[in-house]
């Protein structure tokens, strides 16, 4: 009997791929998405090209009358801000003042798009990290609500104040430990460490400046209902000892954004229909919160605060869809199944963070297969999808990423590929284009090349 030696050689494991089972037992696939608010996605395609943003004006109504009835039913006096920076398109913009929402801008771009656009600077809350002075001075001019970020800024405010011989109005932007989220402790002025109450104190004393609002944005894809109504007593804690020591009038508490949308967070285990709280959640919590903390101003001789909202996120992400188009399959050395389609991460830079839900625009025959979605970027990072369970595709077929309203069409970054069309499908289902294609024309209008620099005329080597 030989007792030959065996070489050695490292284990492996197979995985199991049990068809097309999710981590809920739940069969995923079969599904396909052929329409988007009403209208046929693939003429669509043919028309304006692909990629393709799509934009729903009637969920965006519905969206936000939702939300105020939410609110309005539970607190009476309530505005709704909507926060530009999360999709300042504007025709996105406009739809959401018709219905009545205000503007919430963080920069002098977002101030000037606001005011372009025809909002009244009384209904902008200009909020944010960096003001100067020229747009302090419009805004000053022309009346909108500064949110207070910094005491350098109190400073640099109360002399344009004092330059334009005007009281302004202002609301302090605060942060604090709710002890439901990670605090956001770079904005505004801190409550624990008396910082808050220092700068209240020298609004207080200020000739110019007039406190009479209180802000602040616990974070964003907030889950816990709780952390809001922790949120608003802290704040109304804050408000009734701010009037009591300067002898201020507060009108208005703010509470930023941080609703979750229906997206799917990467490593969240859950799905969003299970931990993503409804917007009527969201308002019982703070609601709830608020109507017992100001119970008693009434008889105090005070005004409840009006509460004001900048929700984002939770408005515009179900909004609208990329729909983009299969260039290539290929094969990855593991042995997973990778697809190349003409929409990349350029253009979805939400895609760092979620998992958007990715649906065929026709039902695909086969088996699903676990498949990476590349963009069409010569980058490495250019991954739509590590890992999504899809049947075989064709070149020329259609994926919608859903769930992309929020954070796309401002983060997005020009880069390597023209951006597509933008189009908008009216309440009546007809569509118009809300934002064009970019061209060469477009892509170097800001260009200049200097006099020596104008011919590629390439010097022959003697
Ligand atoms: C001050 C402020 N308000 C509102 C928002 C909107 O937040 P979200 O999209 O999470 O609702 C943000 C986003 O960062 C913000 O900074």
């Amino acid at each position: 009997m030989s007792h030959e030696k065996r070489n050695w050689s490292k284990p492996t494991l197979t995985p199991h791929r049990i068809g097309a089972l999710n981590k809920f037992g739940s069969v995923s696939g079969g599904q396909c998405q052929d329409t988007f608010a009403g209208v046929a996605i693939q003429p669509l395609l043919e028309k304006y090209g692909s990629p393709l943003f799509i934009i729903s004006e009637k969920r965006l109504r519905d969206n936000v009358r939702k939300l105020l009835r939410a609110f309005e039913t539970r607190y009476g006096d309530v505005t709704y801000s909507w926060s530009y920076k999360t999709n300042y398109l504007g025709a996105v913009c406009n739809t959401l003042h018709q219905e009545g929402a205000w503007a919430e801008v963080v920069s002098a771009f977002e101030y000037e798009k606001a005011r372009a656009l025809g909002v009244p600077a009384e209904k902008i809350l200009f909020n944010g990290p960096h003001k100067e002075r020229p747009i302090l001075e419009r805004v000053v001019a022309e009346g909108a609500r500064i949110h207070l970020d910094n005491l350098d800024e109190l400073y640099l405010l109360e002399d344009v104040a004092k330059s334009a011989g005007k009281q302004v109005d202002v609301t302090m932007r605060l942060n604090f430990d709710t002890g439901y989220t990670e605090p956001w402790s770079r904005f505004g002025f801190n409550i624990e460490s008396g910082q808050a109450m220092d700068a209240a104190r020298a609004l207080g004393e200020s000739a110019q400046l007039n406190l009479c609002g209180l802000h602040s944005h616990l974070g964003t894809f907030v889950l816990d209902p709780r952390a809001y109504a922790s949120q608003i007593r802290i704040m109304c804690n804050f408000m009734e000892e701010v009037e009591a020591q300067t002898g201020c009038c507060i009108e208005s508490i703010d509470i930023g954004g941080g609703f979750a949308s229906m997206n799917s967070l990467q490593g969240t285990y859950l799905p969003p229909e299970q931990v993503v709280p409804s917007l009527d959640q969201y308002a019982e919590a703070i609601c709830n919160a608020l109507n017992d903390a100001t119970r008693t101003r009434e008889q105090q001789g005070k005004r409840r605060p009006r509460l004001i909202m900048e929700s984002g996120r939770a408005i515009v992400d179900d909004t609208e869809i990329l729909v983009t188009s299969v260039v290539a399959n290929k094969r990855m050395p593991d042995g997973r199944k990778s697809v190349v389609i003409d929409a990349g991460v350029n253009l979805l830079f939400t895609g760092f963070w979620y998992n958007h839900q990715v649906t065929p625009t026709r039902v695909l025959e086969g088996v699903p297969e676990d498949t990476i979605l590349y963009g069409p970027l010569c980058m490495n990072i250019d991954v739509m999808r590590a890992s999504v369970m899809l049947p075989p595709v064709n070149i020329g077929d259609s994926l919608v990423f859903n769930q992309v309203g929020a954070y796309n069409n401002t983060q997005w970054m020009q880069f390597i590929e023209y951006r597509p069309n933008i189009v908008m499908v009216h309440v009546d289902q007809t569509v118009s284009v809300v934002r064009a294609a970019e061209d060469l024309r477009v892509m170097t209008a800001q260009e200049s090349i200097p006099e020596h620099l104008c011919s590629v005329e390439m010097q022959t080597k003697e």
